[in-house]
């Protein structure tokens, strides 16, 4: 009798509880602390979104509720139950599943084989496939819209790898899933699917926790927020009703910001960039573009438009079929990176993983990786104290986030990664700046900083092309806006005449 009570007791307190709870949890790296003292609960069934500058510590804290990290110390309670992680399974059989931006599936594997990979239901060491078409007709049917169980990974938008990796959760019963900015490389599609999930995971009654540097998206989906701040919890919203986005920044960079695009108008010199008739994979057209020294042009489509793949041909990291390119009047054969740099052009890269940064190499060498050159002294000795001052005032300029010059870029958390690369060319003497996606990821107090940098460049009589996703972003930097849709250049349209209505409806395909 007694015994029963105290099992209901037990089953109310339960109920009762949050289901998941951060009690003072403490991660410190050699010279960061990179979480201190943080607590806070998330209920069963809410999606909570976590917020912060870069470096603020939300990544570190996914990673000790995955068990990838172990906390210096703290608690983690999962219904009401204190929780030890040693490693990712622990966590995964408890029932948590982290979702980071680097998918982890194998590509050459079918969405079968990957959703199945470690627990498959397997006749004789072969797959079964009865029972993934059951799996894929049943539960995860709402994952696998227009996907089939037989597709190769690497056939998969990156939307739909997603799903892939929420649909393996699912099959490992988790009940908390954690997305670490899960919507910087969707298109607006993709992130409405997203949405869609999401909503279906909370109202099965999984928790989901949020992390995005996209503030509306906490507004979107969140029923919860907390916001983090050089590693301390600053405050847990319950109440969206009772915040808005003024607040929330406040509480972020702990001031405000009146105008985050602080734009400036610029007189525009001479044409420093001059392209006629490129053309090359990507392009369905072949397009010509001039710049001016001091102007700053952003080019916005919707995913897939060939914003990137113009980069890279004008680049000549993608081989053109035909065009020519002035810089400075004079004509250069751009065949290759290394020909760009040397005659000025440089590329601030979307994916900063794979072409931008070199993680297992120090802050200071990935800064002074391009401009080395102008420090050699005598042409073959390098001037040391000159290359770490120059390290040094960029870390400062651009407020990395790091304990020394000597930290592994592999370790500094995204945003700071990204401002490596924007220091590294920010310290070369060129004359074209090309930047794809150079705020994703970034914090807004960032975000306001770098559109400095880049009306600082102009005022130096620089020309900056910059490719974007964020509207908003475009419409508030860019002097000039050029529209990309399908391959093809639709539109130029000059800042005073540019509005989201007039951009749009130039980015969306004429039949939609
Ligand atoms: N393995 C590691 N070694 C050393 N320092 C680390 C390591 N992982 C994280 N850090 C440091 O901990 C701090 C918090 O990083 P974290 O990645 O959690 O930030 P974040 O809030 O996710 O930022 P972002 O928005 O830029 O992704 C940073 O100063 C980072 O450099
Ligand atoms: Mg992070």
């Amino acid at each position: 009798m007694l015994q029963s009570f105290m099992y209901i007791q037990q089953e109310i307190n339960a109920f009762m509880k949050p289901y998941l709870e951060f009690k003072s949890v403490r991660k410190t790296f050699p010279g960061v602390v990179a979480l201190n003292d943080v607590s806070f609960q998330v209920a069963e069934g809410s999606v909570h979104g976590l917020i912060g500058e870069n470096g603020a510590g939300k990544s570190t804290l996914l990673k000790i509720l995955s068990g990838a990290y172990y906390p210096t110390s703290g608690e983690i309670f999962i219904d009401g139950k204190i929780k030890d992680f040693h490693n990712t399974k622990d966590a995964l059989d408890a029932g948590v599943a982290v979702i980071y931006q680097e998918l982890n599936l194998i590509p050459e594997m079918t969405v079968a084989e990957n959703l199945l990979l470690g627990h498959m239901p397997t006749k004789s060491g072969f797959l079964d496939r009865k029972e993934m078409n059951k799996i894929a007709e049943g539960e995860l049917k709402f994952l696998l819209e227009n996907i089939s169980p037989d597709m190769k990974i690497k056939e998969l938008s990156i939307g739909q790898r997603q799903m892939i990796e929420i649909g393996k959760a699912l099959l490992h019963n988790a009940r908390i899933i954690a997305f670490d900015e899960p919507t910087s490389s969707l298109s607006s599609r993709e992130i409405k699917q997203l949405y869609k999930i999401i909503k279906e995971l909370k109202d099965k009654g999984h928790s989901v926790i949020y992390i995005t540097h996209r503030m509306e998206e906490i507004f979107d989906i969140c029923d919860e927020v907390t916001v983090f701040r050089d590693g301390e919890k600053i405050e847990t919203f319950s109440d969206m009703t009772a915040v808005d986005h003024d607040i929330l920044v406040n509480k972020m960079v702990g001031r405000s910001i009146e105008d985050i695009y602080s734009y400036r108008p610029r007189t525009h010199g001479e044409v420093v960039l001059d392209v006629k008739d490129l053309m090359g994979t990507g392009l369905s057209e072949p397009f010509s573009l001039t710049v001016r020294k001091g102007e700053i042009v952003g080019f916005f489509g919707l995913v897939g438009a060939g914003r990137t793949e113009f980069l890279k041909l004008l680049y000549g990291a993608e081989k053109k079929v035909s065009g020519t390119t002035f810089i400075n009047n004079k004509e250069v054969n751009i065949l290759s990176p290394s020909k760009a740099i040397k005659e000025g052009m440089a590329l601030c890269p979307e994916d900063r993983k794979d072409e931008g940064i070199i993680a297992v190499r120090s802050v200071d060498e990935n800064i002074s990786i391009s401009v080395r050159r102008h420090f050699n002294k005598f042409g073959i000795f390098l001037d040391r104290k000159k290359e770490t001052e120059n390290t040094n005032s960029f870390i400062k300029k651009l407020d990395i986030k790091t304990p020394s010059k000597d930290q592994m870029v592999g370790n500094l958390s995204g945003g700071n990664q990204q401002k490596v690369i924007l220091a590294r060319w920010l310290g070369e003497n060129i004359n074209v700046l090309l930047m794809d996606e150079p705020t994703r990821g970034i914090d807004v107090g960032t975000k306001n900083e770098i559109y400095k940098l880049m009306y600082n460049l102009a005022d130096e009589g620089k020309g900056i092309i910059f490719v974007s996703s964020d509207l908003p972003e475009v419409l508030g930097v860019a002097d000039r806006i050029i529209v990309m849709r399908e391959g093809k250049f639709v539109e130029s349209v000059d800042r005073d005449d540019a509005s989201q209505e007039i951009i749009l409806s130039h980015a969306l395909p004429i039949n939609n």
